[in-house]
């Protein structure tokens, strides 16, 4: 076994992982010979990339088709990975509504914060426990570029992914001594069933490809606290962190998601 497997194998459990960049975290897994527990609601999907991937590597695949937002979602997780050694989390299911705050029923921001706040948290108390106790193992979370300011048009879902990432950022340094790496992974706009819901045409804007946003994501796990994948991305960070103040981050990235969001919903 190598380095990486030693440290994170022999299971990884992946939410999200029925598209866009959770399924690609799969295959990156797949290839590196981790045994994987793929998470998400449509099942078929879940199924599908099993059997690609346990035919392409020597891995085992179990499915869990589940909605995290349901109240008792980890019964059916905990009844599914019994026995499993399950050494690297990658929580990484997200929905990302766009528009007004208000517009939105309430309902819809609960399931939103259900889904990206409540069952990333569980999941980290449940696996990284016994993470902890084996001294060795890693918990990453789904953040995002609009973790770092408020976002007009996106406010909600920029708050849920700030809380992953101050999350992140604490649990680094505080499983450090245990043997637990954390990582907040922060991508800007990522080609996925998630983004193409916004209107890049007209802007010159392009989502990067999920293939080295995860690729960079497993290059800092165990390095750093926080990785934004892409130099255009972690320029704009940098800007945004030591030239300008809250307020401008804040309207810049309002105005880019009423762009995004006031062109898909017209389209
Ligand atoms: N794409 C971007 O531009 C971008 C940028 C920054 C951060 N992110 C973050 O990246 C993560 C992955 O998003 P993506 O871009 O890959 O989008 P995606 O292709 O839409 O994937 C979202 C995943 O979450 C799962 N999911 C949604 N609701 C669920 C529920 N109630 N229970 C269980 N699973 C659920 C979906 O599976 P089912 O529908 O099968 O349940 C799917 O596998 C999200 O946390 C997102 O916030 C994305």
């Amino acid at each position: 076994m190598n380095t990486f497997n030693n440290k994170y194998g022999p299971w990884a459990l992946i939410t999200g992982a029925s598209s866009g960049i959770g399924a690609e975290f799969a295959r990156q897994l797949a290839a590196k010979g981790l045994n994987l527990v793929l998470v998400a609601r449509r099942e078929e999907r879940l199924r599908a990339l099993a059997r690609e991937l346990e035919a392409a590597h020597r891995i085992a695949v179990t499915i869990i088709p589940v909605d995290l937002t349901t109240t008792d979602f980890l019964t059916v997780i905990q009844q599914a990975t019994d026995g499993l050694e399950i050494s690297l989390l990658v929580n990484n299911a997200g929905v990302m509504p766009t528009g007004r705050f208000l517009d939105h029923d309430l309902e819809q921001e609960l399931r939103q914060l259900n889904l990206n706040n409540r069952a990333p948290l569980i999941l980290a108390h449940h696996f990284g426990g016994p993470m902890a106790e084996r001294g060795r193992g890693g918990l990453l979370f789904l953040a995002s570029m609009v973790a770092f300011q408020g976002t007009p048009s996106a406010s909600h879902y920029a708050a849920t992914k700030a809380f992953g990432l101050v999350l992140a950022e604490g649990l680094h340094v505080e499983l450090k001594e245990a043997g637990v790496d954390v990582l907040a992974l922060a991508p800007g706009f990522t080609a996925t069933d998630l983004s193409g819901e916004l209107d890049f045409s007209g802007t010159p804007i392009k989502p990067m490809l999920v293939e080295p946003v995860v690729q960079a994501a497993l290059r800092g796990l165990g390095r750093k606290a926080v990785v934004v994948p892409g130099w255009q991305n972690r320029l704009l960070v940098w800007m945004g962190k030591h030239l300008l103040p809250r307020s401008a981050n804040t309207a810049i990235f309002g105005k880019i998601y009423e762009t995004l969001t006031r062109e898909a919903h017209h389209a």
